[in-house]
């Protein structure tokens, strides 16, 4: 077993969730607690660990040899858990998934093309798009009783002819949304009549709750698979955010060698070592302890959904079908936005992630991050209680 419970002081160990918390923020409080960036407070796995010692104890870091052995190590895992074949010659590692991103902006888009995304959607989505100077198409998500929708309708009446390319989330960051096999063939067959390329972004794939299965979109819709690339990463999944490793996963041959082509023109074709050995750790040795940790999330999730609701009557968390990321819709307390930011952050001394961040529908929105010991998510909790207080004195 597991112990989720076990609090790691992350205070003083370049931690960003920690350490960036008062510059980014301006909660000084030395009790804050961060709920923001997306990293976990536990351990990674074991396997990952003695890997990792292995290699601090052999002592010599010299330049990684890719053998192939980390691809086939993604492969496996994705066939394992999503039932997806990937065959390790599509497969394009990268420093993360928004570098990534941005690399395959450079590939296939010229400055001033724009890019779709379905907001509110994960901030450095916006970033890395406005960072090579394209434009960003937003194509606001509908609330459907608490469940994200897209509107390929309303998307297509704003399309133009420098639309060029769709960022997908799936599972969606933030709300969780795992996409149904059907809405992921909706997404495809709109990117075919419309010729666009579509990035599907899956670094959440791997945390999903009972109840829930994700369709990798290969999968959903391989007639696509020529103008779609994915993005997979052992490092939401294994806690290993710090090793800045990703993939982007093609079958289109062409598309891979432009892609490869920007990646070797930013001196990227060489990796770093410590990365590789432990995402290759995560995929071939984490199994079990995902599993164990998809529990111990699913019940922080199911208290906080249910203490939230009680802290501030009329907030309503939606329910995540994936991912460790609360997201609260303060609307209904009545509160203006900057007041519950206001409550939240001087009052519970909690660091959220403010919902304007992530775009055009996220206005009245904080997101949670939750994956914390079970002590620490109590105690945020019991805080946030305290802190709209008075909006429970009238019931
Ligand atoms: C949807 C999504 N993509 C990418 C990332 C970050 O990936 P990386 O750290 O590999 O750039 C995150 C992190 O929160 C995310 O939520």
């Amino acid at each position: 077993m597991v112990d989720f419970n076990r609090i790691i002081e992350r205070r003083g160990t370049h931690a960003s969730k920690w350490d960036n918390m008062a510059k980014l923020s301006g909660i000084t409080a030395p009790d804050a607690i961060p709920m923001w960036v997306a990293d976990m407070d536990f351990a990674a796995p074991p396997g990952v660990t003695a890997a990792l010692t292995a290699e601090v104890e052999r002592a010599v870091h010299g330049y990684y040899a890719d053998t192939g052995t980390w691809a086939q190590a993604l492969a496996d895992w994705m066939a394992r858990r999503h039932g997806l074949t990937i065959d390790p010659a599509w497969v394009s590692p990268t420093p993360g998934i928004v570098s990534g991103l941005g690399l395959i902006l450079q590939a296939v888009t010229e400055p001033g093309d724009e890019v779709v995304l379905f907001p509110p959607a994960y901030h450095a989505f916006r970033k890395i798009i406005v960072a090579n100077e394209r434009r960003i198409l937003d194509a606001q998500l509908v609330n459907n009783q608490g469940r994200y929708a897209m509107d390929l309708n309303a998307l297509a009446e704003k399309l133009t002819p420098r639309t060029k390319i769709i960022f997908l989330c799936s599972p969606h960051n933030p709300g969780g949304t795992v996409w149904s096999p059907e809405e992921l063939r909706a997404l495809a067959a709109f990117c075919t009549e419309r010729d666009l390329y579509l990035v599907s972004d899956e670094i959440h794939c791997d945390l999903v709750y009972k109840g829930h299965k994700h369709t990798p979109t290969l999968a959903a819709a391989p007639e696509i698979a020529d103008r779609l690339i994915t993005c997979v990463a052992a490092t939401k999944t294994f806690n290993l955010a710090g090793a800045h490793v990703g993939a982007c996963v093609t079958t289109n041959p062409a598309l891979k060698k432009k892609l490869d082509a920007r990646i070797g023109a930013s001196g990227l074709g060489s990796y770093n070592g410590f990365g590789m050995i432990a995402t290759e750790a995560g995929w071939r040795t984490g199994e079990a302890w995902l599993d164990e940790l998809l529990v111990y999330l699913e019940a922080n999730r199911d208290l906080f959904d249910t203490l939230i609701e009680d802290a501030a009557p009329g907030a309503r968390s939606m329910r995540l079908d994936a991912t460790y990321l609360a997201w609260v819709d303060f609307s209904g307390t009545g509160l203006k936005s900057t007041d519950v930011a206001d409550r939240v952050a001087k009052r519970a001394r909690i660091f959220a992630s403010p919902g304007q961040q992530f775009g055009p529908g996220g206005d009245s929105w904080l997101r949670f991050n939750i994956a914390t010991p079970r002590p620490i998510l109590v105690e945020a909790l019991t805080r946030l209680e305290d802190a709209f207080a008075d909006l429970r004195s009238g019931r």
